[in-house]
């Protein structure tokens, strides 16, 4: 049976931390993963654009000694109207070691893994999950925290349409953290899917004794403009600036950032509490620790 990394809903609390201890390890000791993924075949297919993702699980194959195949969506196949399946179908037939897929559609990775022995891992699918954005965002908190054990996180803006507030629910169960969101009341998840989540009654409340607070993207390709008078007005009521950016929290993003909206540009560049970056730099450990876990069994 191949090992999938298909979301944090699948993988036990045990799973999370020993893929949290591989990329640290790796992270402090370069040696320790050279050539480990030597001759591997690693294909990158995403039917959605990505920057961070794409990149960084690139980067860590290359660092682990493997080859990567980038399937550039605009020059293959499906230009011609082959179907996803049938493209994949196909890319197995060649006996890559895994897939790396990002798709618009939720559960799509899951889907290919019922018709393929080859590894999927989940790169971001519609707005289900965003499974190693969580493993990099919780390595961005222990290294900030010490424990991931019962913290205080509250996630902000565009909830409904975001798979990484949703592995952020499935973590947020398996760590005991006191989790809370806040935003529109149109972008705020109905009762069905949001179990016992806190809602903040005002922003100044969704700020206050936090170890941690998410900052969403509005989703404009998921039509989230839809849901909102305008963006400078989501940046008045929502929106993170230096007049009340917490000091004793620290503030994440998974990115793109939508300057000036989710966060004020002079905020998201002169703050030591603003984690962005250092999301970013813990993503390739994380991806690496995510191939070592599908991999190297
Ligand atoms: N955080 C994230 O998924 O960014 P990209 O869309 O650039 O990959």
């Amino acid at each position: 049976m191949p090992k999938n990394f298909l979301g944090i809903r699948y993988l036990s609390k045990g799973d999370i931390e020993s893929i949290i201890d591989t990329a640290f390890e790796y992270k402090s000791n370069s040696e320790s993963y050279v050539n480990t993924l030597t001759n591997k075949n690693i294909i990158t297919i995403f039917f959605e654009n990505s920057t961070r993702t794409r990149t960084s699980f690139e980067i860590a194959a290359k660092k682990m000694g493997a080859n990567v195949i980038n399937i550039d969506y605009e020059k293959s196949s499906l230009k011609k109207g082959e179907t996803d399946f049938d493209t994949i179908k196909n890319l197995s037939a060649m006996h890559p070691d895994a897939f790396v897929v990002r798709h618009y559609h939720s559960g799509y990775p899951y889907f290919l893994s019922k018709f393929t022995d080859i590894p999927i891992i989940n790169a971001g699918d519609g707005t289900s999950e965003h499974p190693s954005q969580a493993i990099l965002d919780l390595m961005t908190m222990l290294e900030k925290k010490g424990s991931l054990e019962g913290l205080n996180v509250c996630i902000i803006g565009d909830i409904i349409n975001s798979r990484v507030a949703r592995s952020h629910i499935e973590i947020s169960e398996k760590f005991n953290w006191n989790l809370s969101f806040f935003g529109p009341n149109t972008m705020l998840p109905k009762a069905d899917w949001i179990k016992e989540i806190k809602i903040e009654k005002s922003l100044r409340d969704a700020l206050s004794k936090k170890d941690f607070v998410i900052l969403l993207r509005i989703q404009l390709e998921r039509n989230s403009g839809q849901n909102l008078p305008s963006l400078s007005e989501y940046a008045g009521f929502f929106g993170i600036n230096e007049k009340n950016l917490p000091k004793d929290a620290y503030i994440m993003h998974p990115g793109p950032v939508n300057r000036d909206v989710e966060l004020s540009s002079y905020a998201m560049d002169n703050f030591d509490n603003v984690l962005i970056t250092n999301q970013v730099e813990n993503g390739v450990y994380a991806r690496m620790a995510v191939y070592s876990f599908c991999l190297n069994q």
